[in-house]
């Protein structure tokens, strides 16, 4: 673990506990849960340029050159949210960094999609899925339904990663802000700062029991898709997405033949948008992954991730 003393100054939020900058990492979940866990009140940052052991969904790693993302983690004590809402903690933080996101890279409003129920995506017709991930979310939680409950949500969002940069097996699957913005750079302390800003009302929101369901169900790219869902017995299951539920995090589908259905993280390993929605318009998709939930600790995962996601 290397900390990084030449990071540029920033002034502290108010809203942060502890707020330190690391070179280099294994993960910056890890750092942040480990702070959790010597007692350190939330909200606590840990911000890195390279993680040596990065972690995504479903037990899959992540992976960024240093320097082209911006990987951080956040750690929560969320005794305010019951825990069937603990979702919204990632939610908040995909929400805030989206809109930074788009501000700092000067794309338009609602270029930046969410693929539910985290990841950042871009609409993109040649891509495979239709789609390309430039952000995932990975929340864990531990104790929910306690009073000692706390939660860890890390984002890595690339913002100056090249295309030619990428791994041969992510180009089609993966972008990042500066390819998005047609070369324009991208500068992660720029980002750091307008993502802190736009998490700090949606967190003390939150706090007040307030969480912005409309900007949520909004982003979300995949509402009226037709979609095809890989479910953990490794079942394909064809919908269209009607929407998101608000008070659950769930993905609202309809069945063929009607019916219509809530899924919630756990019950759901892969989203990806149907073959013949892709070729139908604009549009959504997925190369997503939820955790499998098969054990406590991955469905207190899924408690804060609320659903699917992407791996680097
Ligand atoms: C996913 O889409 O699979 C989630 C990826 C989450 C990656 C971030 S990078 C910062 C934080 N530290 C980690 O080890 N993972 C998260």
């Amino acid at each position: 673990m290397t900390r990084r003393d030449d990071a540029p100054r920033r002034t502290r939020p108010d809203f942060l506990s502890r707020d330190e900058r690391f070179r280099s990492v294994p993960s910056t979940n890890d750092i942040v849960r480990a702070w959790l866990t010597e007692g350190t009140p939330e909200v606590c940052l840990a911000v890195a340029d390279e993680q040596t052991a990065g972690r995504g969904r479903s037990g899959r790693s992540w992976v960024a050159p240093s320097g082209t993302a911006l990987l951080l983690s956040l750690g929560f004590w969320p005794a305010y949210l019951e825990p069937d809402r603990l979702w919204r903690l990632a939610a908040i933080v995909a929400l805030a960094m989206a809109d930074a996101a788009e501000e700092v890279a000067g794309l338009p409003m609602g270029k930046l999609r969410l693929k539910w129920p985290n990841d950042i995506v871009v609409e993109a017709p040649r891509a495979p899925g239709g789609i390309r991930k430039v952000a995932g979310v990975l929340g864990e939680s531990e104790g929910a339904g306690t009073a000692d409950v706390t939660a860890v949500v890390g984002i890595g969002i690339n913002n100056n990663w090249r295309r030619n940069e990428f791994p041969a097996d992510l180009t089609d699957v993966m972008t990042s802000l500066r390819e998005v913005s047609r070369g324009r750079e991208v500068e992660t302390e720029t980002l750091l700062d307008a993502f802190l800003v736009r998490l700090e009302p949606r967190l003390l929101a939150l706090r007040d029991g307030h969480f912005d369901v409309a900007g949520w169900h909004d982003r979300q790219v995949t509402t009226g898709r037709g979609i095809q869902i890989e479910l953990p017995d490794g079942e394909i299951l064809a919908a269209r997405a009607v929407g998101v539920d608000g008070a659950t995090g769930a993905l609202l589908i309809e069945e063929e033949g009607g019916s219509e259905r809530e899924l919630l993280a756990g019950e759901v390993v892969h989203v990806r948008l149907a073959p013949d929605a892709e070729a139908a318009g604009p549009t959504t998709s997925a190369a997503g992954a939820a955790d499998p939930a098969a054990a406590p600790g991955a469905a207190a995962a899924e408690a804060v991730s609320g659903g699917g996601g992407v791996t680097n």
